[in-house]
């Protein structure tokens, strides 16, 4: 028993958590593998295998940590990644997708514990808010592309009235208008809100009905999210929910607080997910990558959307013991822990550093620079 524990926990600490994450073009990338490659976007991605480049492996973290979150820095066209390297779990590797190079940005916990805190991305402030122990804390990340030699710390928010006294254990968290959407919260179909730009909880539960006649709505249970995204010049205002069954795909819209219900994933073991504007990517707990096309602008088109597998040419990497017949789970206490998502609306005080760097990308974006086949 004591060895089957010990062996637990060694698989547990090596189980690498891969990534996928989109750029500023809606590049598909996939981190954290035997190596780390570029696809390109959606139209190369039905080729068998799929065309790929190969990343630096330069200033790469190792992607050992138990609790590695990554999310796409819009403004910045970065990839942040949280706790992927067990010797500084609370550093942020931050890989620039202009520069295609590694950094490391050094983070003091401050409160938080790296290891098991719930993170998201605030798409227009560039500021991360995460639940660790039930508090919420935030950590402004500027306009960093690239590491600025210096130590960001966590900075303690507010503990929660919904989340004390251990009465929310398993967090789900999604992000779009400015607003962090609390899922699972006891009810389905229901969210605890909270407001960034007044560090405001709102007291009142927010409803997301079904637009399907009769309807359950989103179950109230552990799973992943990811904010679909729009162009630079516009805040994200849905998120997609995927539950740990893998039932469904619930798209939150929180302009109307509903829910549209679509087909759940073919392979159930979801690790993360991720969207760009049309396409929600899922990353399994054994490295395989699926997607799904997403219209914003026709509901009707996304019921008939189905998952596609992409052929992916990598080997997944083999846990430090152990063998790929026993691949290590996603993580300590697994899914909720790993939810995962990126987004985030204008904000007064730093809107002109954001029409700045939204210009930037803008410009980026009509070059097309890509680095791929
Ligand atoms: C949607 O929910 C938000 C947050 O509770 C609320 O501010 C907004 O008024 C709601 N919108 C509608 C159309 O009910
Ligand atoms: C999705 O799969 C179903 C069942 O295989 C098929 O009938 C449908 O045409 C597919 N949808 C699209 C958009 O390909
Ligand atoms: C798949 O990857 C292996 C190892 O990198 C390579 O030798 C092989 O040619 C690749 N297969 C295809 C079909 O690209
Ligand atoms: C992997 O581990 C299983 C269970 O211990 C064992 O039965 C199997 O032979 C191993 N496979 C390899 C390739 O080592």
């Amino acid at each position: 028993m004591l060895s089957l524990l010990v062996l637990a926990g060694v698989f547990a600490s090596a189980a690498a958590k891969p990534c996928v994450g989109f750029d500023a073009n809606w590049g598909l990338y996939v981190f954290g593998r035997d190596h780390d490659v570029s696809l390109g976007p959606v139209g190369g991605w039905s080729a068998n295998p799929v065309g790929t480049s190969t990343l630096t492996r330069t200033g790469r973290p190792p992607f050992d940590g138990p609790n590695t979150q990554c999310f796409f820095s819009q403004y910045q066209n970065s990839l942040y990644v949280l706790n992927a390297d067990t010797t500084q779990p609370s550093n942020i590797h931050i890989f620039s997708f202009d520069a295609q190079a590694w950094s490391t940005q050094k983070v003091s916990a401050d409160g938080t514990d790296p290891n098991s805190l719930l993170a998201i991305l605030d798409r227009n402030t560039n500021v991360f808010f995460a639940l660790s122990n039930s508090q919420l804390y935030s950590l402004d990340m500027a306009s960093l592309t690239q590491s600025d030699g210096g130590t960001r710390g966590w900075q303690f928010v507010q503990a929660p009235a919904f989340a004390q006294n251990n009465a929310y254990p398993k967090p789900v968290m999604a992000l779009a208008e400015n607003h962090i959407h609390f899922l699972n919260v006891g009810k389905p179909a229901t969210a605890d809100i909270f407001v960034i730009h007044f560090s405001y909880m709102q007291p009142e539960q927010q409803v997301f009905a079904p637009i399907e006649d009769g309807g359950a709505g989103a179950p109230s249970t552990t799973g992943h999210t990811a904010s679909i995204f729009k162009g630079v010049d516009a805040v994200q205002t849905k998120f997609a929910f995927v539950p740990d069954d893998g039932a469904a795909t619930w798209v939150f819209d929180v302009i109307s607080n509903t829910t549209q219900t679509l087909k759940g994933p073919t392979d159930k073991s979801t690790l993360m997910i991720a969207a760009s504007q049309r396409e929600i990517v899922q990353m399994t707990t054994s490295g395989d990558v699926y997607w799904m096309p997403y219209n914003p602008e026709d509901a009707q088109a996304n019921y008939g959307a189905n998952w596609s597998r992409i052929a992916l040419n990598l080997t997944t990497p083999t846990p430090a013991t152990g063998n790929s017949s026993s691949q290590p789970s996603s993580g300590p206490t697994s899914s909720g822990a790993a939810t995962t998502t990126t987004t985030g609306a204008p904000s007064g005080s730093r809107l002109s550093a954001v029409l700045h760097s939204g210009v930037a990308a803008l410009g980026l974006s009509l070059t097309g620079l890509w680095i791929l086949f």
